[in-house]
């Protein structure tokens, strides 16, 4: 008899962004006339950099010569693709990475859910609230979650509330904790931490021998000055974080898959007996078994978002988004709303109107005015009476959008 893992029973039947998607195709269904404007998941909408296209295509004719086609490629990315990434988001910012601490993937989705893989699950994790769902639903099928309460949260992870009152800056944990998932710029509430923020975290992980999952997919997006761009501009962060970044976000990589995560050679975790061991070589232990690579024409695109005509289109990808987060913002402080994030992240985190639960203001945005959006409670207790709108739209549809709420 085949026994499943107990732990999917008790996470919710649906994955949040899957929950959304289905309830917009059942309203267009029912109403096929109705304009949606998606201003959900944050899929970008702008076609990928020509730079990118250009090196696809290239490597897409090297597939078909025989003196250039490549098989299986390493692991852990092509050293190209990896040499490129040290040198413009690290060294750039006076940053050592060695490109053995670099592992290319197919996303930070992947990787953010994939980590707990080399963890204990005797770890007590703790998570901002609210939360991108896949680091607390990873956790609970993996075991490290305990039981669901009512208030849909889990009775073993640790909370970190992120609210207006407290500028959306989580305090450190009242009981003591090992694995903190940290993601700044904000995924949902578009929010950031200053350098000083961030150092708190890396010291209070320090103290604890914890680690920092550090999700940094909308690095790309900040603006202002004293916003760190990585965990490791904070000094000693490298003995206490993993790193994640993408370019889905920064390069319109959503559909063609490719990110990374850093794994510092100095990091340490713990066996049962107190031995210090390598995180970055378990987690080569388990991309190499588990990941034959991201293809290699994929990994040519990526690395030319680092040529300097990539760089230039990368720019222009973010400028628009940005500049639709600011229309957005603008267009909801209008319509009477109080608006948070939006300066150095794609996402603007709003109070829903008096008295209205997430997923109703949900609801009235997709019945009454055809916008999706994404319900704040989805994203953890924290979030009820938040609604988050992406800027990922088209320029006329984030117009027209914040047209219907005037
Ligand atoms: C979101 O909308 O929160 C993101 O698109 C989700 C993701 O990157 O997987």
């Amino acid at each position: 008899m085949a026994l499943i893992n107990e732990h999917f029973i008790r996470i919710p039947a649906t994955y949040l962004f899957s929950e959304i998607a289905r309830r917009v195709a059942g309203y267009q269904e029912s109403n096929p006339e109705a304009g949606i404007i998606r201003m959900g998941i944050g899929d970008v909408t702008l076609p990928l950099p020509d730079a990118s296209v250009d090196a696809m295509i290239k490597a897409a004719e090297e597939q078909r010569n025989q003196a250039t086609f490549r098989g299986y490629g390493p692991e852990q990315g092509y050293a190209f693709l990896r040499e490129a990434i040290k040198t413009n988001d690290y060294a750039t910012r006076n940053i050592d990475i060695e490109t053995d601490e670099i592992f290319v993937s197919d996303g930070a989705k992947s990787d953010t859910g994939n980590i707990g893989d080399i963890f204990s699950t005797r770890n007590k994790v703790a998570v901002t609230d609210p939360v991108y769902p896949v680091y607390v639903d990873t956790n609970a099928m993996g075991g490290r979650a305990g039981q669901p309460e009512a208030s849909g949260s889990w009775s073993n992870i640790v909370y970190l509330p992120c609210k207006e009152e407290n500028n959306f800056v989580p305090e450190l944990p009242k009981e003591r904790v090992d694995l903190i998932y940290l993601c700044y710029p904000n995924n949902p509430t578009g929010t950031t931490l200053t350098r000083e923020q961030l150092a708190v975290w890396v010291d209070y992980a320090r103290e604890n021998k914890a680690v920092i999952l550090f999700d940094a997919a909308y690095e790309a997006f900040i603006t202002e000055e004293n916003v760190p761009h990585s965990i490791y501009e904070i000094p000693g962060a490298k003995e206490v974080a993993i790193e994640f970044r993408s370019f889905s976000k920064t390069a319109g990589f959503t559909g063609t898959r490719c990110a990374y995560t850093i794994v510092p050679k100095q990091l340490m975790a713990y066996s049962e007996d107190g031995e210090q061991v390598m995180l970055n070589k378990l987690w080569n232990r388990r991309h190499t078994t588990k990941f034959n690579g991201t293809s290699y024409v994929v990994q040519r695109a990526a690395e030319a978002t680092y040529s300097e005509a990539g760089k230039k289109q990368v720019t222009e990808l973010i400028a628009y988004y940005k500049e639709n987060a600011r229309i957005i913002r603008e267009g909801l402080e209008k319509a009477g709303l109080t608006v948070f994030g939006g300066i150095n992240a794609p996402y603007v985190w709003a109070k829903t109107p008096a008295g209205m639960s997430s997923w109703e203001y949900f609801d009235y945005l997709l019945k009454e005015k055809n916008i999706v959006t994404t319900p704040g409670a989805g994203f953890g207790a924290s979030g009820e009476g938040y609604i988050r709108f992406s800027a990922f739209g088209s320029r006329e549809n984030t117009l027209e959008a914040m047209r219907r709420l005037e």
